[in-house]
């Protein structure tokens, strides 16, 4: 479903590094937080000017070849090769934020295209932008998991994180199911903080999908990978009706009798339209699942003959899987850096693997993809040209296919997941924050 681009409006974009010390009043007027942007505006701009002002790459559209977008800036690796200070692992680790030479947190949020690569110039194109959408005053982790784009109504479904029992989330607000409509993110998408003008509205599924964590477009339907509650409620693969009723119809909750641990993601390979998902220890690590009777392990669902099969292993906690859009490549996210109750581990997977599948649908020639610098990957996507998206702990990172970085969405916060919403839109949670995006890439791996 295409989404017209060129109905936007561009900003007035900063003509180069240098003249954007001078602040653009125009774009700033329509701000109502004027005074607090005007401070980030002057600190942004110190990171302009510590940056090359050069591009080495033509840019796909018609602004000149010094000009970065309003909301982006560019980090020059370079520029941190060698620092005055390394701190040690208590002071500087993967919980902690990096702030490259010249930047803090409000001039890293302030312009949140980060661009690392002048190729993320082609990803963000020429106006991307960041809005806060919807805040969650309770404390509840509402915007946590499974971002599903629903076409026919326009809606992005997500859910809540599960969640420790300690943190008070219970099944009553654990298994929670809500939407937005893409037609109000929109309407906001200038504002920065457009927190209470988009309507976050329950989905009850019926019967309740227990503890969903990861979700998929799946036969013009939502299939969700669920977690399950206790030794009783086993995980399980669940549609639901997207419109209401929200009815629910369980696909698998079993390997040969045997529960899986907790079921945590899932994608369909657009070439032979199996379900593959991951199966992993967090429900046990976040108290509200017993301890595993299998391996942590990617499964492959075949809908046609109901085989489960198992294709890749060797992981510590796998967690978010994806296909490139031709289906010729898997991702899937390890976070066993971060092992719940049991604490971090440095030296534990941050690691995003790659692996060819096969004609056959096997998976072969695994690959670290990337390591992770902030906090652990979690969901995955790939945006049309191969790109790969991870909710990280300081935002969205973004890879090409060879795994260079190009840049982040920085949102200085924890994102486990998000979505592409068509041509140009993503819906970003972060717990208690759900952020809307609109930029140049088009999702990659739809199966509607
Ligand atoms: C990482 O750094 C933070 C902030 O200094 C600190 O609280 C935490 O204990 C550190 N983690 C490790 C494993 O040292
Ligand atoms: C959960 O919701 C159900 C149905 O509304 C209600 O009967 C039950 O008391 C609730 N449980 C808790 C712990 O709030
Ligand atoms: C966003 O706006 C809401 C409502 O005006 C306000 O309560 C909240 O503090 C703002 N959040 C940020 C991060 O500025
Ligand atoms: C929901 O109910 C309708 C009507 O009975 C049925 O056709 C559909 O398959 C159901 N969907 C799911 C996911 O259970
Ligand atoms: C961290 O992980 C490494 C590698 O698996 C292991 O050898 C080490 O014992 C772990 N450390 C802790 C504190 O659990």
């Amino acid at each position: 479903m295409a989404k017209p681009r060129g109905k936007q409006v561009p900003q007035a974009a900063p003509k180069s590094s240098q003249q954007d010390t001078s602040l653009d009043k125009g774009r700033l007027s329509s701000n109502t937080m004027l005074f607090g942007f005007l401070a980030i505006a002057v600190l942004g701009a110190a990171v302009y000017v510590n940056a090359s002002p050069k591009l080495g790459v033509a840019f796909a559209g018609t602004r000149a070849c010094d000009e970065l977008p309003a909301q982006a800036q560019r980090i020059n690796q370079k520029a941190f090769n060698v620092l005055p200070a390394v701190l040690p692992l208590t002071e500087s680790n993967a919980t902690t934020f990096f702030h490259p030479p010249g930047t803090d947190t409000e001039s890293l949020k302030a312009r949140p295209f980060h661009v690392y690569d002048d190729e993320f110039l082609n990803v963000i194109g020429s106006n991307p932008k960041l809005s806060l959408i919807a805040h969650e005053a309770s404390g509840n982790p509402i915007f946590h998991e499974a971002v599903v784009w629903y076409p026919p109504t326009e809606e992005v479904f997500f859910v809540q994180n599960a969640g420790a029992p300690a943190a008070g989330t219970g099944l009553n607000k654990s298994s929670l199911i809500y939407k937005i409509s893409l037609a109000q993110a929109e309407a906001v998408i200038d504002k920065v903080n457009a927190s209470g003008l988009v309507d976050v509205v329950e989905a009850p599924s019926n019967p309740t999908v227990v503890n969903p964590n990861g979700g998929t477009n799946y036969k013009g339907q939502i299939l969700f990978a669920a977690e399950g509650q206790g030794a009783n409620i086993p995980s399980e693969l669940v549609i639901m009706n997207p419109v209401e009723p929200y009815n629910t119809t369980v696909l698998l909750n079993n390997y040969f009798g045997r529960q899986f641990s907790s079921l945590n993601d899932l994608a369909v390979n657009p070439k032979n339209n199996d379900v593959y998902f991951t199966d992993t220890l967090y429900g046990y690590l976040q108290n509200f699942r017993p301890p595993p009777g299998l391996r942590n392990q990617v499964y492959r669902y075949n809908d046609v003959t109901g085989a489960v099969t198992v294709v890749a292993d060797g992981f510590v906690l796998p967690n978010g899987v994806t296909f490139s859009p031709d289906g010729t490549k898997a991702y899937v996210a390890d976070t066993g850096a971060n092992q719940g109750f049991w604490g971090w581990n440095q030296s534990e997977p941050s690691t995003i693997y790659s692996y060819d599948v096969l004609a056959d649908g096997t998976w072969d020639n695994r690959k670290t993809f990337s390591y992770i610098d902030s906090g652990v990957p979690d969901g995955v996507h790939c945006d049309t040209n191969g790109n790969v998206y991870a909710g990280c702990g300081d935002g969205i990172h973004v890879w090409n296919p060879s795994g260079k970085l190009l840049g982040k969405i920085y949102l200085g916060e924890t994102s486990a997941n998000f979505n592409f919403a068509g041509n140009g839109r993503m819906v970003i949670c972060a717990e208690t924050n759900l952020y809307f995006a609109e930029f140049a890439a088009v999702g990659g791996t739809y199966i509607y």
